[in-house]
């Protein structure tokens, strides 16, 4: 009989971890997934996940070093994607964003030396590379790229900030402690829920089929599939050769693009009417994924299967 391989992943029923935890399942892991409140309605979908008596919950805060250590322990890997992500401005940055973010990892990295697991895998975002004040302009955004903090502070994004510190104290960690951590940024991501609660990054698509934006900054917009994520996620963990940080985004398209192929394919929804230029670009390369051999779908597959299940669930509705 093959040899049992058991892995942990935090925050198990976000809308990334719970891909990953199907992934995983799927391939014959035992996965040990972190959640705030196992008899919680919001996470009622991992049990009915395919060979999910393979999947053990536990329950665990960021905060609470001992609770993330019994999870992890005899774990051969973890994968650390619990963070919160808020819809809205963090009224106490500190507590809300900060100390989950960056104590939490650093409680999930320090439970992971000390179980001695292979490897981690930590989700970081494309955003702590993005805003890089020593990029020249035009510059496509790789691993090279490290966001400002000092900016991310005084705009008073503080997702960023602690998505940059962290990813910034993870590496270091790994660094200083001989554990192989390797971090992930994901640019947006979207595609179809598995979770019954929506997310903040869902909303992007959930608001732009509801005609709740008349208007809408014209950004360029780098995207990527959940399910294209989960697969990065599990290459990178399985890949020895994975090192350092990889960006995870599949498209780079400007917003009134993205409406113009959102109208083509789904003509009926109320979108928005006009749209505000602006000057930055988001432009971002993958090449580094790419070559230990991921592949993405297409941006009409996404599309299509994210805006299909939006309607099955009943979260958008055509006029
Ligand atoms: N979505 C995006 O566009 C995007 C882009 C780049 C990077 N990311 C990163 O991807 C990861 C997953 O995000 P997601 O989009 O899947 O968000 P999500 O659906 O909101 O999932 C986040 C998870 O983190 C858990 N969590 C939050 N605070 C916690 C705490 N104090 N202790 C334990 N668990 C906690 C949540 O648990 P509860 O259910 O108990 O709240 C939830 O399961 C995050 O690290 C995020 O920063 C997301």
């Amino acid at each position: 009989m093959a040899e049992e391989r058991r892995v942990c992943v935090t925050g198990a029923g976000g809308f990334v971890a719970s891909w990953l935890v199907k992934l995983l399942l799927s391939k014959g892991f035992v996965v040990h997934g972190t959640v705030r409140d196992p008899i919680d309605p919001k996470n009622v979908h991992l049990k009915r996940l395919e060979n999910a008596a393979n999947l053990k919950l536990f329950k665990a805060d960021l905060l609470d070093y001992e609770s993330l250590s019994a999870a992890i322990a005899g774990c051969e890997g973890v994968f650390h994607a619990a963070c919160p992500v808020p819809l809205g401005k963090t009224l106490d940055p500190e507590v809300e964003m900060v100390a989950p973010a960056l104590s939490g990892t650093l409680n999930v990295l320090k439970a992971c030396s000390e179980a001695k697991v292979r490897r981690v895998v930590v989700v970081s975002s494309v955003m702590a590379a993005s805003e890089d004040p020593d990029a020249p302009p035009g510059k496509i955004t790789d691993e090279s790229n490290w966001s400002s903090k000092e900016y991310y502070k005084t705009t008073e994004n503080w997702y960023f900030y602690s998505k940059t510190l962290s990813e910034q104290k993870a590496l270091e960690f790994s660094k200083e402690n001989g554990l192989d951590v390797v971090t992930i940024c994901p640019s947006l991501i979207i595609g179809p829920m598995l979770q019954p609660t929506v997310n903040a990054s869902s909303m992007y698509i959930i608001k732009t089929l509801k005609g709740e934006r008349e208007t809408m900054m014209n950004r360029m917009e780098a995207i990527i599939d959940v399910r294209d994520l989960a697969d990065a996620l599990f290459l990178i963990y399985e890949k020895p050769e994975a090192r350092g940080r990889y960006i995870c985004s599949s498209y780079s398209i400007k917003a009134k693009d993205l409406v113009n192929k959102l109208k083509s394919m789904y003509p009926n929804f109320k979108y928005p009417e006009s749209f505000t230029e602006v000057e930055k670009d988001l432009n971002v390369s993958s090449e580094k994924l790419k070559q230990l051999g991921w592949a993405h779908r297409t941006l009409e597959e996404t599309i299509a299967d994210t805006v299909e299940h939006l309607l099955k669930s009943g979260l958008v509705d055509v006029n």
